[in-house]
């Protein structure tokens, strides 16, 4: 028998007892071990609830029992999770954790202090929910290099996205209708700015370059600023709008970027829609793979972290070799990054004045009256395309893939 702790009875922590009651059986025979959840810690009480018998209040009831294996982290936020985390390894206990903001500051520290001390810190479900990522890149996705990790990491812009294109609506109406359903938080800032995708790219070049990636070096913009003409425009082009997080290699420098992007047909994330994520990645043997789930939600991260805690009891006295050194990784100026445009400037009857300075384009129109001219520029660096666009009075621009 192991005995487990839960640090945090919110959404994903709830999530992780209803997995382990209802599939015990099949998880026990996965993980060749009982696992029995001995406490669950929260600052708060819940009445009736069966959790009640198991609850408490101080960490270090948990931290000083040596029955306790496996310390399942689902609290969320950098402290007190950090302290936690590390008193935990420390003790000689395995860590698995659904906390990318932890993971993103701390993952390389964490991952030497668990080494050191023989057990695990796994966060398999900080990246992509219940979608298996982190563990493919670490233990399967060994032998290529791999040149670019893309994804669509985050469910709830995502969602929004996906609405304003099907639906025609705007920002702000689908922004409120997903918070009224509880998709989207009260406090969206951390998914509509991207925030939240720049901590899970961050996570994943730092296991992808084996060196750490700081997510405050990933130059980020959120969707707040797309508009429901850009989707007018997207929609007649047969393309789409996504948030995407990047991190690419071009003449051996990393680019990472978590921006809007319109991406075609062509596009191997074009059928991710709603709530769901995917991530592709292509490697220099392999080409593209694919990864595609629910990236959000109680039971598929759930799923995720008791996935981890079955690889912690299997891996007991033993450290999964993970290579992301603290070392930090010197990602190349976002200037040089390279993609296409598409773009509305202010005006019409300027075709010759964009094509004398962007050189071939090709023009996009609605046919409405609009006082805009909309075109697609061919693929060029980032910093030439700000140079160029200084003579017109731009209403948007967005990064294409294509
Ligand atoms: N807010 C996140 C999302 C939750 O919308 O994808 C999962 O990390």
């Amino acid at each position: 028998m192991i005995s487990i702790a839960v640090l945090g009875y919110g959404t994903v922590g709830s999530g992780v007892v209803e997995v382990i009651n209802t599939n015990h059986r099949h998880i026990n025979r996965r993980a060749g071990e009982e696992i029995e959840i001995k406490y669950v810690l929260d600052l708060r009480d819940f009445p009736g609830d069966p959790v009640e018998s198991i609850l408490v209040h101080d960490y270090n009831i948990i931290l000083n029992d040596e029955d306790v294996k496996v310390i399942v982290e689902v609290m969320g936020g950098v402290e007190p999770a950090n302290t936690f985390v590390r008193q935990a390894l420390m003790r000689g206990k395995s860590v698995c954790t659904s906390n990318k903001e932890l993971v993103a500051k701390y993952g390389a520290e964490l991952l030497a202090i668990a080494k050191e001390h023989n057990v695990n810190f796994l966060f398999e479900a900080s990246v992509g929910g219940g979608i298996p990522i982190i563990r493919p890149i670490n233990q399967s996705l060994t032998v290529d290099h791999i040149d670019e990790i893309s994804g669509i990491l985050n469910g709830t812009t995502n969602y929004i996205l996906t609405k304003m294109a099907d639906e025609g609506l705007s920002f702000d109406t689908v922004l409120k209708e997903a918070q009224e359903k509880g998709y989207a938080e009260r406090n969206p800032e951390a998914d509509v700015c991207g925030y939240d995708a720049c901590r899970k790219i961050a996570i994943l070049s730092s296991l992808v370059y084996g060196k750490q990636v700081d997510y405050e070096d990933i130059y980020t913009e959120g969707i707040t600023e797309i508009t429901k003409r850009d989707f007018e425009y997207s929609n007649l082009l047969g393309t789409s709008i996504k948030l995407l997080g990047t991190a690419k290699k071009i003449d051996d420098k990393v680019y990472a970027i978590v921006a809007p992007f319109m991406i075609d047909e062509n596009h191997c994330l074009i059928g991710v829609n709603g709530v769901y994520n995917g991530i592709f990645l292509h490697g220099d043997m392999l080409d593209n793979v694919m990864f595609y789930g629910r990236g959000a939600g109680k039971l598929p991260t759930a799923s995720a972290v008791v996935s981890d805690v079955v690889d912690a009891v299997k891996h007991r006295h033993t450290n999964i070799m993970t290579i992301w050194k603290p070392e930090k990784k010197e990602l190349g100026d976002i200037r040089h990054f390279r993609c296409g445009f598409f773009v509305r400037v202010k005006g019409r009857n300027i075709e010759s004045a964009i094509t004398d300075a962007f050189g071939k384009v090709k023009f996009v129109e609605l046919g409405d009256n609009e006082e805009e001219t909309a075109f697609l520029t061919e693929t060029m660096e980032e910093g030439v395309f700000h140079e160029k666009i200084q003579a017109f009075d731009l209403i948007t621009r967005i990064r294409t893939t294509f």
